[in-house]
């Protein structure tokens, strides 16, 4: 297998998912389909899968790649974030292991029509989804948003120390013309490099821009929030949940998420008295993040800045849950 279509950290997955023979598992983000295939091929039984994406690229590829296990695997194009009422719509009531793998996948960055590569030109587009989606392509962005807003995201979304320096430079283009193609974008967030910063730069200085526009088009971290948010609702007691991480703003949404409905009271600090009655819903299971050895790196590079965090549903009376 191509080594940029190994899932990141499948071993560790594996074994915080702790998926049984007749589980339902959901595969928030089914891409092409390796964790997915993994998980069934690792329970065997008659385990069963539900797996979405929003991209119906990457569900082409996953229905291929999952077609030998029959109708234990349903594929739904949907975002993340309407996990739920896709559960209801199948009649799903409840499910017992859940990974998410965020971010793009390899097939998004390779198509250079997609807009996702600042090394291969296309249209600035960038739409996990496509067209289909509903949200305004990069291009809109790029091109409508104040000096601010660019200047913010870009130092938000790509923590990028040059984001002033940037956003003034796109600013600059557009007021000529639009910018439209990936490699025009590339070349003017390079220019608006500080010579020394581009001779000692370990990656390319547009790396940073094109993530912080990638996030904000599919508002990845909105997504994101509403998806923890409802997590416990539907994760069976004893139930669990994998979410892989590739950027510190995510990451640390994960961590309150988790943290929060792991704690007891949630009523701020200040007040004496509870008045909120919220009870435990999740235990955690991973106290630091987990992330991949040497040897994943070296082997697949898109695992650098993977962090794994797990939880796992508490019973609601707040014991920990039964397994079947
Ligand atoms: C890193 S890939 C997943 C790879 C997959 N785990 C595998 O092993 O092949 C991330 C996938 O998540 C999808 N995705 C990202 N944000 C999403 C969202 N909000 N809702 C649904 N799918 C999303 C992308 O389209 C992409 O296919």
């Amino acid at each position: 297998m191509d080594a940029r279509h190994v899932p990141v950290l499948l071993k560790e997955t594996l074994e915080y998912l702790r998926v049984s023979p007749g589980a339902v598992v959901l595969d928030a983000t089914v891409g092409l389909g390796g964790h997915s295939a993994a998980i069934l091929e690792s329970v065997g039984g008659d385990a069963q899968l539900i797996g979405l994406d929003r991209d119906p690229a990457a569900l082409a590829v996953a229905g291929e790649r999952l077609a030998c296990f029959g109708d234990r695997v349903r594929l739904v194009q949907s975002r993340f974030s309407r996990f739920v009422e896709v559960l209801a719509e199948l009649g799903v009531p409840g499910v017992d292991a859940v990974v998410l793998d965020a971010g793009v996948s390899s097939l998004q960055l390779d198509d250079p029509e997609r807009g996702f590569s600042f090394l291969a030109d296309g249209d600035l587009d960038m739409r996990m989804g496509g067209a289909s989606g509903g949200e305004a392509p990069a291009v809109t962005l790029l091109n409508k948003a104040s000096f601010q807003s660019l200047r913010e995201l870009i130092r938000d979304y790509g923590e990028d120390p040059q984001a002033g320096r940037i956003a003034r430079a796109i600013v600059a283009a557009r007021e000529k013309e639009p910018i439209t193609r990936t490699l025009e974008l590339a070349a003017i967030v390079e220019a608006a490099y500080p010579a020394k910063w581009r001779a000692t730069a370990r990656q390319h200085p547009a790396t940073r821009t094109f993530q912080a526009i990638r996030m904000a088009v599919n508002a990845e971290l909105v997504e994101l929030e509403a998806f923890l948010e409802r997590i416990p609702d539907v994760l069976r007691p004893g139930g669990r949940v994998a979410v892989i991480a590739f950027h510190s703003l995510e990451d640390r949404l994960v961590k309150r998420a988790f943290r929060r409905e792991a704690a007891g009271c949630i009523c701020p600090r200040e007040q004496m008295l509870c008045v909120c009655g919220h009870a435990p819903r999740l235990r955690i299971l991973t106290k630091k993040p987990v992330t991949p050895g040497e040897a994943e790196v070296a082997e697949n590079s898109r695992s650098r800045s993977a962090k794994l965090r797990a939880a796992e549903r508490l019973a609601d009376d707040g014991a920990q849950g039964e397994r079947p």
